[in-house]
């Protein structure tokens, strides 16, 4: 199973909205050219988050519509940018999903909201751990793929990792005490991460727009292209991911 992994689009409801100089409508749809234009294809896409910037429904109307031209399942979750309401009015069904868990092949695919309202960090709350959870001991496969907006894992970024995931050390052990979790895919931090953490490769995405300097103390942008990741996940539960910038 080929798996497309997107991610922080940060759409406007004006085509030509820019986030720290980057036109992001423009941007994400670089990326999805390179997508359609390369000798690859996915069965699903996963968009983990800070789908829109300016909090407008014009801004997941034209997510809908740029993710719904590939004609794939979208996957997606809540990032900290995101408004749940407007993404259940303007996502409400096939292709999309919001926050689903749902098996597929030999893979069992599932969303986790980090989200926490008024605040840029996340935490994955008990009644969403136990959701997971449940899902993944009624689920046939014996592989899961998690994502999810925020890392759970600092990324070394002082000022990233002072909005990350709330007792990360805490939520990355309690993942990783899942013996189906083969692998944690996340954004939010607009730069590239891939480590592994006992049994759980930890993997994160750059943006489709402006990335993050990685490493940095202090906010800084760092002048790297938009990125997407390519994942095939085997039947196994063994995977490869390739990042590709653009
Ligand atoms: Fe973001």
């Amino acid at each position: 199973m080929r798996v497309l992994h997107l991610t922080d689009p940060h759409l406007f409801a004006d085509a030509d909205g820019e986030l720290r100089g980057v036109v992001t409508a423009e941007s994400l749809a670089r990326v999805l050219d390179h997508y359609r234009d390369a000798d690859w294809t996915a069965d699903l896409v996963i968009a983990t988050g800070d789908l829109v910037q300016d909090d407008s429904e014009g801004a997941y109307r034209r997510f809908a519509a740029q993710l719904g031209a590939l004609e794939l399942p979208v996957h997606v979750v809540p990032g900290n940018h995101d408004v749940p309401a407007l993404m259940e009015e303007t996502l409400p069904r096939p292709p999309f999903q919001i926050t689903s868990i749902a098996a597929q092949d030999d893979w069992i695919l599932a969303g986790v909201d980090t989200r926490v309202e008024g605040l840029a960090s996340g935490a994955i709350a008990d009644a969403e751990f136990e959701r997971l959870e449940a899902a993944l001991a009624a689920a046939e496969p014996q592989h899961a793929l998690v994502f999810m907006h925020h890392a759970p894992v600092d990324v070394g970024s002082r000022w990233l990792d002072s909005v990350g995931m709330e007792a990360a050390d805490a939520v990355l052990e309690r993942l990783a005490g899942n013996s189906k979790t083969r692998a944690v895919l996340f954004g939010h931090v607009h730069q590239a991460y891939d480590k592994r953490h006992g049994d759980l490769q930890v993997i994160g995405t750059p943006s489709t727009c402006r990335q993050f300097k990685p490493m940095s103390d202090e906010f800084a942008v760092d002048d790297r292209p938009p990125a997407y990741r390519r994942i095939e996940l085997k039947p196994d539960g063994r995977f490869d991911t390739t990042l590709v910038w653009i």
